[in-house]
């Protein structure tokens, strides 16, 4: 219970501090950005990611208020990726969060744009930390690799070319590392950043966290599309196949998958040893085993 009270306590202050970083601004003739910019971010998503910053930022004694700039701004690159994920150029989805996706309620131009928006609040969000300067520059650094073309964009467009294709499972492996394993070891990395920890053992452990958690996320994400209820969900399900996308499910099977999900989140936790081991993280880690949204 002590994971869902901090749970709850880490998600409330994320929720308020992104309502900030997104509010109190319109435009003469182009308000409509900023609505559409909010309906992607404040639409209830898990924000795993930005509880893991939060969190990483504890276990190496920083203050979770400071790292909340970052937090936050980690969110607002993952929701940018999710809008631009579900356009109809790419995986042209209807349902996102339980609500209609953005570019169907705002055009595609339009999510176009707030994608690009939150994109680039995430990056002014983050100057502004209230921090060393030192501090900014190297969560801003180690951020913008993650979400750049060496990392989950690169991800994305491996994972479109890889539509309708037979590929290794080094390949996926690889795949599933830059599309969503990077933002994952950045929610780890940035939080011991934030907490002023950033030598390279301690960013080594921390990413070994990500990159583990974030494949076993993956393939729960590819399983979910398989069995999962899009009511609960939040996003459709079924697509993967119709869209022919080479998922871990479609090259290993079910069986194999759940057993990895095991292994790896096993790997995940292993992972926190170098910080002494961490109860909450690892009970937030095995709570994703098997997780229905
Ligand atoms: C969905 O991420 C995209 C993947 C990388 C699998 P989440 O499952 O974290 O989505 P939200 O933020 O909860 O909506
Ligand atoms: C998307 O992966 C990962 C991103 C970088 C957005 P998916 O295409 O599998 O994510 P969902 O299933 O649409 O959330
Ligand atoms: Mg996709
Ligand atoms: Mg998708
Ligand atoms: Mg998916």
């Amino acid at each position: 219970m002590e994971l869902e009270k901090t749970l709850q306590e880490d998600i409330a202050l994320i929720e308020s501090a992104l309502r900030n970083y997104l509010s109190g601004e319109n435009g003469e003739g182009y308000d409509e950005i900023f609505d559409a910019a909010k309906y992607a971010a404040l639409a209830g998503g898990k924000r795993l990611r930005p509880v893991i910053l939060l969190e990483f930022c504890r276990l190496c004694g920083g203050s979770k208020l400071k790292a909340l700039p970052f937090a936050c701004a980690l969110e607002m690159i993952h929701t940018y990726s999710l809008i631009h994920d579900d356009l109809p150029c790419m995986d042209d989805d209807d349902l996102r969060r339980g609500r209609p996706t953005c570019h169907k309620v705002y055009g595609e131009a339009t999510a176009v744009l707030a994608g690009d928006g939150l994109l680039t609040r995430a990056f002014e969000t983050m100057a502004g930390a209230d921090c060393a300067p030192e501090i900014a520059l190297a969560a801003i650094r180690y951020m913008s690799r993650a979400a750049g073309m060496n990392g989950m964009i690169g991800g994305q467009v491996l994972d479109m070319a890889s539509e309708g294709k037979q590929i290794s499972l080094d390949t996926l492996n690889r795949l599933q590392k830059l599309k969503t394993g990077c933002l994952l070891c950045a929610a780890a990395a940035v939080g011991c950043i934030a907490a002023g920890k950033s030598d390279e053992t301690t960013l080594a452990a921390a990413e070994s966290f990500g990159n583990k958690l974030g494949l076993a996320f993956q393939i729960e994400d590819d399983l979910l599309d398989i069995e999962g209820d899009a009511a609960v969900l939040g996003k459709s399900v079924g697509k993967d196949e119709k869209s022919e996308k080479s998922t871990f499910p479609a090259l290993l099977g079910m069986e194999k998958c759940r057993e990895l999900v095991n292994a790896l989140t096993d790997e995940a936790v292993a992972a926190l040893d170098h910080f002494g081991g961490d109860p909450l993280l690892e009970a937030l880690s095995r709570s994703l085993i098997g997780r229905v949204k």
